[in-house]
């Protein structure tokens, strides 16, 4: 894997690259059941696939309706509607816990000069509440949500916003690491120098871009920059 070069930022997706999203079923199983590996999984489906039907029809939501959204809907597939429950989860989800390595990560890419950003569907309070809950607060030089933007990812006006609050003007000059691979492939394909981030065993999708590295997980990344 060669080295990028040129870099001057690092620019993060947040759910699924730094907050794993499977915690608050994975702590609620013992209530949920069996369903709640599959139930997780339906969550996270939905949630991307209603921000990609809500930018196409133009009916921006915030991304807590949304997940609240697809929550509903994962529930009711699996016939799950014990009172409190989507609460619950919804609560745990503003808890998000962090990969075991991004503290360290980011610690090394900040050493080596670089700025660290979080990009992502989130919306601020959701992002803050992550941000503090893993303790991170600290080690972002700022957090951008697609609400400053009014459309989700893979909007290529989403990854020029990073661009312009970085106020970097040539997008080679950013490294995006992203573990969702539409979102990595997305963001090649705009002009970043990416790092997929294979957590979860994906192939890359049949749309344009290519990540330039894929890495194991962010203790790569510093390698890389
Ligand atoms: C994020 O924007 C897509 O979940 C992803 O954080």
């Amino acid at each position: 894997m060669s080295k990028f070069q040129g870099i001057r930022a690092c620019v993060f997706d947040a759910y699924g690259t730094l907050f794993d999203v499977h915690g608050p079923l994975r702590k609620l199983a013992p209530e949920v059941g069996e369903k709640a590996e599959e139930i997780s999984r339906l969550w996270r489906q939905k949630q991307l696939e209603y921000t990609w039907l809500r930018s196409l029809m133009g009916v921006h939501a915030d991304f807590w309706h949304v997940t609240g959204d697809a929550l509903d809907y994962a529930l009711e597939v699996h016939g799950v509607a014990e009172p409190g429950l989507k609460d619950e989860l919804m609560a745990l989800y503003l808890k998000l816990e962090a990969y075991p390595e991004v503290a360290a990560a980011l610690e090394a890419v900040r050493s080596r000069g670089k700025q660290t950003v979080i990009l992502s569907n989130g919306s601020p309070s959701m992002l803050d509440s992550a941000v503090r809950h893993a303790g991170l607060e600290k080690l972002f030089n700022f957090v951008l949500s697609v609400e400053d933007v009014g459309i989700y990812k893979p909007s290529r006006r989403v990854y020029r916003h990073a661009m312009q609050k970085l106020t970097i003007h040539d997008a080679p000059s950013i490294c995006f690491a992203s573990a969702n691979t539409w979102d990595a492939q997305a963001a090649a394909q705009f002009g970043f120098q990416v790092a997929r981030v294979d957590r979860f065993g994906s192939i890359d999708d049949r749309i344009p871009g290519k990540p330039a590295a894929l890495i194991k997980d962010l203790s790569e990344l510093a390698g890389l920059v």
